[in-house]
């Protein structure tokens, strides 16, 4: 029977309060600085205090951490998250099918635009994330086809960016309790009511769960987190739940994108 990987992350003393401010643009030290012109020079779609979010949370992990990033495109998160964890024993997991971006409706994206085909945009990937050498490990494909190659209880910090729609992001956070070690910190982009599926899913599977209890928006961002302490638990939960639908996908009534979860 494989051991159980317990967090040793910095999320089990995270409270809502610790949130609070991990985005604020001030003050922004020089390794922030040079942080965000990487980051702005991947032409990703993270904002500055995305960037400075991600960037902070990962500086936190100690020694021997494992990041599994869910959706990294040109590598803009991959990059704030990988000036964090530079020259320190963690180790960053990116998956992304790479694929396909005219289906996925990139094609308004500056830099898509040139490059439909995902070997396009994965080279610029590699390009823009090697200077995280071999702390990087890219695994492509479709978060389908990695559900079960990925270790049970393994990672202790998960952000989520693939897919938006409803199913997708459904499918994700399941593929995360997997994933994540106890009492591990799962995050995710795109919590607004800006016709994607993030909200809904996100409500259903973290914010009705009683048994998760620090969770929230990053003020000032996009970004949703949640500790969870026990993520095979909440895996038997949502399935003996039999995981109801709402009847709108891309919403849900009551739910404006500043809402705290
Ligand atoms: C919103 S972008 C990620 C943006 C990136 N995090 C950044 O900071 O710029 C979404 C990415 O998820 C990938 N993706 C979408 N659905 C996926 C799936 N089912 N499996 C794997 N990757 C997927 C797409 O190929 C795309 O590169």
């Amino acid at each position: 029977m494989p051991e159980t990987h317990i967090s040793t992350t910095v999320a089990p003393s995270l409270s809502t309060d610790s949130f609070v401010s991990i985005g604020s643009q001030q003050p922004i030290s020089a390794i922030e600085e040079a942080m965000l012109a990487a980051v702005a020079a991947s032409h990703g779609l993270v904002t500055v205090s995305e960037a400075l979010s991600l960037h902070r949370l990962c500086q936190m992990l100690p020694a021997g951490a494992r990041i599994l990033e869910i959706g990294s495109y040109l590598g803009a998160s991959t990059t704030a998250i990988g000036h964090a964890i530079l020259g320190r024993e963690i180790d960053l997991y990116c998956l992304d099918c790479w694929h396909d971006y005219v289906a996925h409706g990139f094609i308004d994206h500056p830099w898509a635009k040139s490059a439909h085909s995902g070997n396009e945009v994965l080279l610029k990937f590699l390009e823009t994330t090697a200077f995280i050498h071999s702390q990087l490990r890219i695994l492509k494909g479709t978060t389908e086809q990695f559900r079960t190659l990925l270790p049970a209880s393994f990672f202790d910090l998960i952000f989520i960016d693939a897919g938006h729609d409803y199913d997708s992001v459904l499918n994700d956070l399941l593929i995360s309790m997997r994933a994540l070690a106890p009492g591990g910190l799962l995050l995710g982009h795109d919590y607004h009511s800006d016709g994607h599926g993030v909200v809904a899913a996100v409500n259903q599977v973290i914010y009705e769960s009683r048994n998760i209890t620090v969770k929230g928006i990053i003020p000032g961002t996009s970004i949703w987190y949640a500790v969870i302490n026990n993520p095979l638990q909440e895996l038997v939960n949502l399935n003996a739940s039999g995981l109801p639908r709402p009847t709108d996908r891309t919403s849900v009534p009551g739910s404006p994108a500043s809402r705290s979860l």
